[in-house]
């Protein structure tokens, strides 16, 4: 990835950098950023914008497969809020001189992993969508799903963006959290719905076990090193486990109440391989 395009130092950038944060001031330009805090940020906003572009693609199909002509208009207001974050985030991208034109045509945002296959934290590809974003959507009960857990998910972790240092993003994500209310409510009528009726319960159940262990894995590591640091310079603001913490109760609440039976959930970093010999 290229770095700060500015023709200050870092030494320069760093000290402006840092008054600024001090006096709770927003960074606004490369030439006020770190290379470290730069680095950072292109890679939060691409996480981001490549997982809204991703998102809208592997939905792209449920237009047509949607079980109204009601129906086929919302998926398609929903395919297009996510290609508008996709390129409300590029522009970010390019306002801060990252190269994205060269960036997106290297990508293939279509691409997505056979169903059965469990990604956990390692990458299916180069773009930096969130992994979950390389499943594939099968059925209605899986899209509505998706609706009901990772827009919802999303929805959790754009909540930190609200404060963060950098004002470009601040300002833009209000209009995209709006917009991702409506993907959620989309998910929780549907949901719901097929939760209440007999003939479609068992589905929206087994969409449920599914996608859970991927939803619960979008958040990151406790503790990590990584996103410590992001809060140290106001990219985040929560720890990855108590963001997934507020996601995962809210949930269970909307799911229980509604019948469904919310699956146990262990973290890929209390699994024990398969091939360890347990001491003792
Ligand atoms: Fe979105
Ligand atoms: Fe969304």
């Amino acid at each position: 990835m290229p770095g700060n395009p500015s023709k200050f130092s870092n030494s320069e950038r760093e000290a402006r950098m840092l008054e600024k944060l001090a006096k709770n001031e927003s960074i606004e330009i490369p030439d006020d950023m770190s290379d470290e805090y730069y680095d950072h940020l292109m890679n939060l906003m691409l996480q981001q914008a490549d997982s809204e572009l991703a998102g809208g693609f592997g939905y792209v199909p449920w237009i047509m497969k949607a079980p109204t002509t009601e129906e086929m208009l919302i998926v398609s207001n929903i395919v297009r809020d996510e290609v508008r974050h996709g390129r409300a985030m590029y522009r970010l991208l390019e306002d801060a001189d990252f190269g994205v034109d060269d960036w997106v045509e290297k990508m293939d945002f279509g691409f997505r992993i056979e169903d059965d296959h469990f990604l956990g934290t390692q990458r299916a590809a180069a773009d930096k969508r969130v992994n979950i974003f390389y499943y594939p959507i099968d059925s209605w009960a899986d899209f509505v799903m998706f609706n009901f857990l990772m827009d919802r998910g999303a929805g959790h972790q754009l909540e930190d963006v609200k404060v963060s240092t950098y004002g470009p993003w601040r300002r833009e994500i209000d209009r995209i959290f709006k917009e991702e209310l409506t993907h959620i409510a989309h998910g929780d009528y549907w949901v719901k719905r097929l939760a209440l009726d007999p003939s479609t319960k068992n589905e929206i159940q087994e969409s449920l076990e599914r996608w859970w262990p991927r939803v619960m894995a979008i958040f990151g590591r406790p503790n990590s090193r990584k996103n410590l640091r992001y809060r140290e310079l106001g990219l985040k603001k929560r720890d990855n486990h108590e963001v997934r913490l507020t996601f995962a109760q809210e949930v269970t609440e909307k799911a229980e109440a509604w019948g469904l039976t919310m699956p146990k959930w262990i973290p890929e970093w209390e699994r024990i391989p398969e091939d360890s010999v347990i001491p003792g």
